[in-house]
Protein backbone atom coordinates (compact mmCIF):
# COMPACT_ATOMS: atom_id res chain seq x y z
CA UNK A 1 0.00 0.00 0.00
CA UNK A 2 1.43 3.16 -0.84
CA UNK A 3 1.50 6.28 1.58
CA UNK A 4 -0.25 9.60 -0.05
CA UNK A 5 1.87 12.12 1.90
CA UNK A 6 -0.21 15.03 3.82
CA UNK A 7 -0.85 18.33 1.68
CA UNK A 8 1.38 21.27 2.93
CA UNK A 9 -0.78 24.14 2.76
CA UNK A 10 1.05 27.73 2.93
CA UNK A 11 -0.36 28.20 6.16
CA UNK A 12 -2.95 26.36 7.74
CA UNK A 13 -5.20 28.73 9.85
CA UNK A 14 -7.92 25.96 10.47
CA UNK A 15 -5.10 24.52 12.36
CA UNK A 16 -4.17 27.46 14.28
CA UNK A 17 -7.73 27.68 15.31
CA UNK A 18 -8.78 24.23 16.58
CA UNK A 19 -5.25 24.31 18.67
CA UNK A 20 -6.33 27.51 20.18
CA UNK A 21 -10.12 26.96 20.16
CA UNK A 22 -11.20 27.65 23.83
CA UNK A 23 -9.08 31.09 23.81
CA UNK A 24 -10.60 32.30 20.56
CA UNK A 25 -14.06 30.81 21.01
CA UNK A 26 -14.20 32.50 24.48
CA UNK A 27 -13.01 35.95 23.01
CA UNK A 28 -15.39 35.78 19.75
CA UNK A 29 -18.26 35.28 22.73
CA UNK A 30 -16.64 38.41 24.85
CA UNK A 31 -17.37 40.34 22.32
CA UNK A 32 -20.72 38.83 20.59
CA UNK A 33 -22.43 39.52 23.80
CA UNK A 34 -21.28 42.47 24.64
CA UNK A 35 -23.52 43.90 22.48
CA UNK A 36 -21.71 46.29 20.94
CA UNK A 37 -20.77 44.62 16.82
CA UNK A 38 -18.81 47.83 15.38
CA UNK A 39 -16.25 49.82 17.17
CA UNK A 40 -16.75 50.12 21.07
CA UNK A 41 -14.95 48.83 24.23
CA UNK A 42 -13.07 46.03 22.29
CA UNK A 43 -11.71 47.88 19.44
CA UNK A 44 -10.46 50.50 21.86
CA UNK A 45 -8.57 48.37 23.99
CA UNK A 46 -7.17 46.80 20.72
CA UNK A 47 -5.74 49.88 19.90
CA UNK A 48 -4.91 50.96 23.25
CA UNK A 49 -2.98 47.44 23.51
CA UNK A 50 -0.89 47.68 19.81
CA UNK A 51 0.04 51.36 20.38
CA UNK A 52 1.76 50.19 23.59
CA UNK A 53 3.31 48.07 22.78
CA UNK A 54 4.60 49.79 19.25
CA UNK A 55 5.79 52.73 21.33
CA UNK A 56 3.22 55.27 19.38
CA UNK A 57 0.86 57.82 20.82
CA UNK A 58 -1.98 56.33 18.30
CA UNK A 59 -3.09 53.24 16.88
CA UNK A 60 -6.68 53.72 14.87
CA UNK A 61 -8.02 49.99 14.13
CA UNK A 62 -9.79 50.14 10.20
CA UNK A 63 -11.12 47.33 8.46
CA UNK A 64 -8.66 46.72 5.92
CA UNK A 65 -4.52 47.05 5.62
CA UNK A 66 -5.66 49.09 1.67
CA UNK A 67 -7.88 51.13 3.59
CA UNK A 68 -4.86 51.74 6.27
CA UNK A 69 -2.51 53.05 3.52
CA UNK A 70 -5.64 55.31 1.43
CA UNK A 71 -6.80 56.72 4.98
CA UNK A 72 -3.14 57.51 5.61
CA UNK A 73 -2.22 59.12 2.84
CA UNK A 74 -5.61 61.29 2.64
CA UNK A 75 -4.68 62.04 6.28
CA UNK A 76 -1.25 63.01 5.43
CA UNK A 77 -2.86 66.00 2.71
CA UNK A 78 -1.79 63.67 -0.15
CA UNK A 79 -3.61 64.22 -3.73
CA UNK A 80 -3.55 65.28 -6.80
CA UNK A 81 -0.34 66.49 -8.32
CA UNK A 82 1.90 65.07 -5.49
CA UNK A 83 4.45 61.82 -6.33
CA UNK A 84 4.98 59.44 -4.39
CA UNK A 85 8.27 57.09 -4.59
CA UNK A 86 7.28 53.35 -3.51
CA UNK A 87 8.66 50.35 -4.59
CA UNK A 88 7.47 48.07 -7.80
CA UNK A 89 7.82 44.81 -5.86
CA UNK A 90 4.69 44.23 -3.84
CA UNK A 91 0.89 43.64 -3.40
CA UNK A 92 -1.12 45.88 -5.38
CA UNK A 93 -2.59 47.46 -2.69
CA UNK A 94 0.09 49.42 -2.01
CA UNK A 95 -0.01 50.90 -5.66
CA UNK A 96 -3.62 50.90 -5.13
CA UNK A 97 -3.78 53.53 -2.79
CA UNK A 98 -1.81 55.99 -4.30
CA UNK A 99 -3.35 56.08 -7.52
CA UNK A 100 -7.35 56.25 -5.08
CA UNK A 101 -5.92 59.43 -3.48
CA UNK A 102 -5.49 60.54 -6.93
CA UNK A 103 -1.72 60.78 -6.17
CA UNK A 104 1.13 59.93 -8.97
CA UNK A 105 3.38 56.62 -8.25
CA UNK A 106 6.74 57.00 -9.22
CA UNK A 107 8.99 53.96 -8.84
CA UNK A 108 12.43 53.01 -7.65
CA UNK A 109 14.02 49.68 -7.91
CA UNK A 110 14.74 47.42 -5.23
CA UNK A 111 17.76 45.60 -3.80
CA UNK A 112 17.82 42.24 -4.87
CA UNK A 113 19.00 40.99 -1.48
CA UNK A 114 16.66 42.22 0.83
CA UNK A 115 13.68 42.90 -2.11
CA UNK A 116 12.96 45.84 -0.51
CA UNK A 117 13.43 49.63 -1.96
CA UNK A 118 16.88 50.50 -2.68
CA UNK A 119 17.51 53.80 -0.93
CA UNK A 120 19.96 55.36 -3.46
CA UNK A 121 17.27 54.71 -6.23
CA UNK A 122 14.74 56.51 -4.22
CA UNK A 123 17.07 59.23 -4.15
CA UNK A 124 17.74 59.62 -7.27
CA UNK A 125 13.74 59.85 -7.73
CA UNK A 126 13.08 62.58 -5.62
CA UNK A 127 11.43 65.73 -7.86
CA UNK A 128 10.03 68.95 -6.84
CA UNK A 129 6.40 66.96 -7.04
CA UNK A 130 7.41 64.11 -4.61
CA UNK A 131 5.31 64.42 -1.53
CA UNK A 132 6.29 61.66 0.50
CA UNK A 133 7.99 57.89 0.58
CA UNK A 134 5.88 54.36 1.23
CA UNK A 135 8.39 51.50 1.54
CA UNK A 136 7.00 48.66 1.99
CA UNK A 137 8.44 45.86 4.31
CA UNK A 138 8.07 43.21 2.29
CA UNK A 139 8.04 39.80 3.66
CA UNK A 140 8.48 40.98 7.27
CA UNK A 141 11.73 41.99 6.84
CA UNK A 142 11.76 46.01 7.57
CA UNK A 143 13.01 48.33 4.50
CA UNK A 144 15.95 50.06 4.91
CA UNK A 145 14.02 52.91 7.39
CA UNK A 146 17.19 55.03 8.87
CA UNK A 147 18.23 55.92 5.17
CA UNK A 148 14.79 56.57 3.45
CA UNK A 149 13.76 58.92 6.36
CA UNK A 150 17.18 60.56 5.75
CA UNK A 151 15.82 61.41 2.22
CA UNK A 152 13.14 62.30 3.57
CA UNK A 153 14.47 64.87 6.02
CA UNK A 154 17.03 66.59 3.08
CA UNK A 155 13.75 66.67 1.18
CA UNK A 156 10.80 67.74 3.44
CA UNK A 157 9.36 64.47 2.76
CA UNK A 158 6.16 62.65 4.44
CA UNK A 159 6.91 59.03 5.25
CA UNK A 160 4.15 56.22 5.17
CA UNK A 161 5.09 52.55 6.03
CA UNK A 162 3.61 49.95 4.32
CA UNK A 163 3.51 47.66 7.13
CA UNK A 164 1.00 45.08 6.02
CA UNK A 165 3.45 42.33 6.05
CA UNK A 166 5.50 42.74 8.98
CA UNK A 167 3.71 43.55 12.27
CA UNK A 168 5.68 42.46 15.44
CA UNK A 169 9.35 43.39 13.51
CA UNK A 170 11.71 45.46 15.35
CA UNK A 171 14.46 47.75 12.90
CA UNK A 172 17.72 46.76 13.55
CA UNK A 173 20.21 49.24 11.83
CA UNK A 174 23.45 50.84 12.69
CA UNK A 175 22.64 53.91 10.01
CA UNK A 176 22.46 57.17 11.63
CA UNK A 177 18.86 58.64 12.77
CA UNK A 178 16.95 60.91 10.97
CA UNK A 179 17.44 64.79 10.54
CA UNK A 180 21.07 63.57 12.04
CA UNK A 181 24.44 64.41 10.10
CA UNK A 182 26.15 61.50 11.46
CA UNK A 183 27.24 62.74 14.55
CA UNK A 184 24.35 61.82 16.83
CA UNK A 185 25.51 59.58 19.61
CA UNK A 186 22.49 56.98 19.52
CA UNK A 187 20.54 55.55 16.59
CA UNK A 188 16.98 56.74 17.12
CA UNK A 189 15.64 54.05 14.83
CA UNK A 190 17.23 50.71 16.64
CA UNK A 191 15.30 48.49 18.27
CA UNK A 192 12.27 50.82 17.41
CA UNK A 193 8.93 49.11 15.79
CA UNK A 194 8.00 48.62 12.60
CA UNK A 195 4.99 51.28 12.91
CA UNK A 196 6.75 53.71 14.62
CA UNK A 197 9.33 54.14 12.19
CA UNK A 198 7.76 57.14 9.92
CA UNK A 199 5.36 59.95 9.82
CA UNK A 200 2.58 56.75 9.98
CA UNK A 201 2.03 53.25 9.50
CA UNK A 202 -0.65 51.20 7.06
CA UNK A 203 -1.09 47.61 8.93
CA UNK A 204 -2.84 44.95 7.17
CA UNK A 205 -4.73 41.77 9.72
CA UNK A 206 -5.35 39.74 7.42
CA UNK A 207 -5.69 36.53 8.21
CA UNK A 208 -2.67 35.12 6.74
CA UNK A 209 -0.54 38.10 8.01
CA UNK A 210 1.85 37.92 11.56
CA UNK A 211 -0.92 39.42 13.37
CA UNK A 212 -3.99 37.81 11.52
CA UNK A 213 -7.48 38.41 12.34
CA UNK A 214 -10.79 35.97 11.61
CA UNK A 215 -11.85 38.22 8.57
CA UNK A 216 -10.69 41.70 6.88
CA UNK A 217 -8.96 44.35 9.75
CA UNK A 218 -6.37 47.02 9.51
CA UNK A 219 -4.76 49.75 11.36
CA UNK A 220 -2.93 53.40 11.03
CA UNK A 221 -0.20 53.92 13.76
CA UNK A 222 1.40 57.46 14.24
CA UNK A 223 2.67 59.44 16.96
CA UNK A 224 1.08 62.70 15.29
CA UNK A 225 -2.12 63.72 17.38
CA UNK A 226 -3.63 65.73 14.52
CA UNK A 227 -2.98 62.76 12.05
CA UNK A 228 -4.83 60.26 14.17
CA UNK A 229 -7.92 62.89 14.78
CA UNK A 230 -7.98 62.75 10.77
CA UNK A 231 -7.80 59.27 10.47
CA UNK A 232 -9.97 58.68 12.97
CA UNK A 233 -12.62 61.12 10.91
CA UNK A 234 -12.06 59.61 7.68
CA UNK A 235 -12.78 55.69 8.87
CA UNK A 236 -16.36 57.15 10.29
CA UNK A 237 -17.72 59.20 7.19
CA UNK A 238 -15.94 62.15 8.46
CA UNK A 239 -17.80 62.55 11.68
CA UNK A 240 -16.43 64.03 14.59
CA UNK A 241 -16.54 62.38 17.80
CA UNK A 242 -17.94 65.30 19.56
CA UNK A 243 -20.93 65.92 16.72
CA UNK A 244 -22.50 63.06 16.21
CA UNK A 245 -24.43 63.68 12.02
CA UNK A 246 -22.42 66.68 11.58
CA UNK A 247 -20.24 66.11 8.30
CA UNK A 248 -17.34 69.26 7.51
CA UNK A 249 -15.63 67.00 5.46
CA UNK A 250 -16.21 63.34 3.45
CA UNK A 251 -14.57 60.18 4.95
CA UNK A 252 -15.54 56.45 4.37
CA UNK A 253 -17.09 53.86 6.59
CA UNK A 254 -13.69 51.47 7.21
CA UNK A 255 -14.87 50.98 10.77
CA UNK A 256 -13.51 47.91 12.76
CA UNK A 257 -15.65 44.61 13.91
CA UNK A 258 -15.67 44.46 18.06
CA UNK A 259 -15.14 40.44 16.95
CA UNK A 260 -11.77 40.85 14.72
CA UNK A 261 -10.51 43.36 17.80
CA UNK A 262 -11.33 40.46 20.13
CA UNK A 263 -9.49 37.63 18.11
CA UNK A 264 -6.72 39.89 17.12
CA UNK A 265 -6.34 40.67 20.76
CA UNK A 266 -5.90 37.37 21.84
CA UNK A 267 -3.45 36.62 19.19
CA UNK A 268 -1.16 39.66 20.35
CA UNK A 269 -0.65 37.15 23.66
CA UNK A 270 1.49 34.37 20.73
CA UNK A 271 2.88 36.90 19.11
CA UNK A 272 6.54 36.75 20.12
CA UNK A 273 5.78 32.54 20.70
CA UNK A 274 4.51 32.58 17.14
CA UNK A 275 7.68 34.66 16.14
CA UNK A 276 10.31 32.32 17.41
CA UNK A 277 8.20 29.75 15.62
CA UNK A 278 8.48 31.29 12.07
CA UNK A 279 11.92 31.87 12.52
CA UNK A 280 12.73 28.32 13.90
CA UNK A 281 10.87 27.62 10.15
CA UNK A 282 13.08 30.00 8.65
CA UNK A 283 15.76 28.93 10.28
CA UNK A 284 15.24 25.19 9.00
CA UNK A 285 15.12 25.83 5.37
CA UNK A 286 18.43 27.44 5.72
CA UNK A 287 19.78 24.99 7.21
CA UNK A 288 19.23 22.44 4.35
CA UNK A 289 18.96 24.76 1.21
CA UNK A 290 22.14 26.93 2.16
CA UNK A 291 24.25 24.19 0.37
CA UNK A 292 22.71 24.80 -2.91
CA UNK A 293 23.61 27.65 -4.67
CA UNK A 294 21.00 27.98 -7.34
CA UNK A 295 18.88 29.01 -4.38
CA UNK A 296 18.87 32.16 -3.03
CA UNK A 297 18.20 32.31 0.38
CA UNK A 298 16.09 35.11 1.94
CA UNK A 299 18.61 36.95 4.67
CA UNK A 300 18.20 35.92 8.17
CA UNK A 301 18.55 39.39 9.32
CA UNK A 302 17.60 39.62 13.19
CA UNK A 303 14.51 41.91 12.03
CA UNK A 304 13.02 39.38 9.76
CA UNK A 305 9.78 38.34 11.31
CA UNK A 306 8.95 36.01 8.02
CA UNK A 307 5.34 36.51 6.95
CA UNK A 308 6.85 34.93 3.82
CA UNK A 309 9.66 32.39 3.51
CA UNK A 310 10.69 33.41 0.05
CA UNK A 311 13.88 32.38 -1.90
CA UNK A 312 15.09 33.02 -5.83
CA UNK A 313 15.85 30.34 -8.09
CA UNK A 314 17.07 30.38 -12.20
CA UNK A 315 14.03 31.34 -13.79
CA UNK A 316 14.29 28.31 -16.15
CA UNK A 317 14.43 26.42 -12.80
CA UNK A 318 11.28 27.82 -11.52
CA UNK A 319 9.17 25.78 -13.34
CA UNK A 320 10.89 21.96 -12.52
CA UNK A 321 10.29 23.46 -8.72
CA UNK A 322 6.66 24.19 -8.87
CA UNK A 323 5.87 21.13 -10.92
CA UNK A 324 7.89 19.13 -8.42
CA UNK A 325 6.10 20.79 -5.26
CA UNK A 326 2.82 20.68 -6.68
CA UNK A 327 3.42 16.89 -7.72
CA UNK A 328 3.45 16.40 -3.66
CA UNK A 329 0.74 18.24 -2.72
CA UNK A 330 3.62 20.90 -1.34
CA UNK A 331 2.25 24.40 -1.75
CA UNK A 332 3.88 27.35 -3.22
CA UNK A 333 3.25 31.08 -4.14
CA UNK A 334 5.00 33.30 -6.37
CA UNK A 335 5.40 36.69 -4.59
CA UNK A 336 5.00 38.41 -6.87
CA UNK A 337 4.96 37.24 -11.10
CA UNK A 338 4.38 40.80 -12.30
CA UNK A 339 5.72 44.27 -10.82
CA UNK A 340 3.53 46.89 -10.36
CA UNK A 341 5.24 49.02 -12.43
CA UNK A 342 4.06 46.41 -14.98
CA UNK A 343 0.45 45.84 -14.25
CA UNK A 344 -2.12 46.92 -17.27
CA UNK A 345 -3.98 48.81 -14.99
CA UNK A 346 -0.44 51.24 -14.00
CA UNK A 347 -0.33 51.66 -18.18
CA UNK A 348 -0.77 55.01 -17.86
CA UNK A 349 2.05 56.38 -15.51
CA UNK A 350 5.70 55.89 -16.01
CA UNK A 351 7.26 52.33 -15.26
CA UNK A 352 10.29 54.19 -14.48
CA UNK A 353 13.52 51.99 -15.11
CA UNK A 354 13.61 49.02 -12.32
CA UNK A 355 15.25 45.64 -13.53
CA UNK A 356 15.51 44.61 -10.31
CA UNK A 357 11.97 44.15 -9.50
CA UNK A 358 11.15 42.50 -12.94
CA UNK A 359 14.32 39.77 -11.93
CA UNK A 360 13.07 39.26 -8.66
CA UNK A 361 9.52 38.58 -10.34
CA UNK A 362 11.31 36.31 -12.78
CA UNK A 363 12.99 34.34 -9.78
CA UNK A 364 11.08 34.15 -6.39
CA UNK A 365 9.07 31.63 -5.07
CA UNK A 366 7.66 31.69 -1.54
CA UNK A 367 7.63 27.81 0.44
CA UNK A 368 5.02 27.26 3.34
CA UNK A 369 5.86 28.93 6.31
CA UNK A 370 3.77 28.75 9.46
CA UNK A 371 3.87 28.89 13.11
CA UNK A 372 2.72 25.68 13.68
CA UNK A 373 4.98 23.74 11.34
CA UNK A 374 7.03 20.65 12.52
CA UNK A 375 10.94 20.09 11.59
CA UNK A 376 9.89 16.92 9.41
CA UNK A 377 7.84 19.11 7.34
CA UNK A 378 10.27 21.67 6.81
CA UNK A 379 12.61 18.83 6.10
CA UNK A 380 10.58 17.68 3.72
CA UNK A 381 9.25 21.02 1.99
CA UNK A 382 13.25 21.74 1.67
CA UNK A 383 14.12 18.16 0.37
CA UNK A 384 12.06 18.22 -2.51
CA UNK A 385 13.23 22.23 -3.66
CA UNK A 386 16.26 20.25 -3.89
CA UNK A 387 15.09 16.73 -5.73
CA UNK A 388 13.72 19.09 -7.78
CA UNK A 389 16.86 21.04 -8.39
CA UNK A 390 18.42 17.57 -9.42
C1 LIG B 1 2.23 44.95 1.21
C2 LIG B 1 0.74 44.98 1.39
N1 LIG B 1 0.13 46.17 1.43
C3 LIG B 1 -1.20 46.25 1.60
C4 LIG B 1 -1.99 45.13 1.74
C5 LIG B 1 -3.47 45.29 1.85
O1 LIG B 1 -3.99 44.77 3.04
P1 LIG B 1 -5.52 44.23 3.11
O2 LIG B 1 -5.56 42.94 2.37
O3 LIG B 1 -5.73 44.05 4.59
O4 LIG B 1 -6.39 45.27 2.54
C6 LIG B 1 -1.39 43.88 1.72
C7 LIG B 1 -2.21 42.66 1.88
O5 LIG B 1 -1.93 41.60 1.40
C8 LIG B 1 0.01 43.79 1.54
O6 LIG B 1 0.63 42.61 1.50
Amino acid sequence: MTVVPAPVPMIDLAREVEHNRVAIESAIMRAVRSGQFVGGAEVDAFEAEVAERLGVRHAVALNSGTDALVLALEGLGIGPGDEVITTPFSFFATVEAIVRVGATPVFADIDLVTLNLDAQAVEAAVTERTKALLPVHLFGLPAPMAALNRIASDHNLKVLEDAAQAFGARYATAAPCRGCDGSCPRDHWQGRCVGDLGDAAAFSFYPTKTLGAYGDAGMVTTSDDALAERVRRLRNHGSRADAKYLHDMFGHNSRLDAVQAAVLRTKLGWLEDYEARRRHVAEGYHAILAGEARVTLPPLHPDHVFHQFTIMLPSADLPRVQAALQDQKIACQRFYPLPLNEQPALAGYDAGDTPHAREAAQRVLSLPIDPLMDDATVDRVAAAVLAALG
